[in-house]
């Protein structure tokens, strides 16, 4: 089990409700769990608690069998990776995309080798030419496939993909999720794939956990 999720809970402050209550749920490795619901289900509150960006009210969380608490720290902080809706997020505007995208190798203390840094790259449809740009002058979809190359580059164990593919056309959101596959299949990385198409989620995900709405 890469991740196991028991009675999670989250109430906003200010809020007189929880906006999720009692999220129970596992990931086995290698596996996809999908996270469906409408808009406002809370699907990215349970997203971000999982990938430790936001601190559960209740509940308890588990990756490799052992216990989690907020902010995450060691094996956990590589381990869990998320991918966000907008891809322009994951940037930073000011930098070039060379200097973003060497944050992995930083953050893991290992050297950047560029060019096999573009080799790996290129799997993404991503090139030294793009490297040079800033991230505004990207294609949403080529962002999008950087910010998951970024994302692999950690070497996680977990992914949290939240919508990664709504803000795409359909040309590019089949590039995104042929490339999601391709990767499960080499890394044996788990997802949990959030998102509120359920065509979408029966295809992509090996179980499914339905959000209910009000
Ligand atoms: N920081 C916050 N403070 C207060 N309420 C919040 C906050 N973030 C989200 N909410 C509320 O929590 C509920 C769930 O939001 P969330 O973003 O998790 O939904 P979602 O299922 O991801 O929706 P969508 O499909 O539109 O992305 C919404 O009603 C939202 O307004
Ligand atoms: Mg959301």
């Amino acid at each position: 089990m890469v991740l196991e999720a028991v009675g999670l809970a989250k109430r906003y402050p200010g809020s007189a409700r929880d906006t999720v209550s009692q999220i129970s749920f596992s990931i086995g490795s290698g596996e996809t769990l999908g996270l469906l619901g409408e808009s406002g289900s809370g699907k990215s509150t349970v997203g971000q608690m999982v990938a430790g960006i936001l601190r559960p009210t209740a509940g308890r969380l588990f990756f490799q069998g052992e216990e989690l608490s907020f902010p995450f720290r060691g094996e956990a902080r590589r381990g869990i990776q998320i991918l966000f809706q907008h891809p322009e997020v994951s940037f930073n505007p000011r930098l070039r995309l060379w200097d973003s995208i060497k944050e992995p190798y930083r953050f893991r203390r290992i050297p950047c080798q560029e060019d096999a840094l573009v080799e790996f790259l290129a799997q993404f449809g991503i090139y030294r030419e793009h490297l040079g740009r800033y991230p505004r002058e990207l294609s949403g979809g080529e962002l999008q496939r950087l910010a998951l190359a970024r994302v692999m580059l950690m070497q996680p164990k977990l992914v949290v993909l939240d919508e990664p593919t709504s803000m795409l056309d359909v040309i590019s959101q089949a590039q995104v999720v042929h490339l999601l596959e391709e990767i499960q299949k080499q890394e044996g990385v788990s997802y949990l794939f959030i998102s509120h198409d359920p065509i979408l989620c029966r295809r992509f995900c090996s179980r499914i956990l339905e959000l209910c709405g009000e």
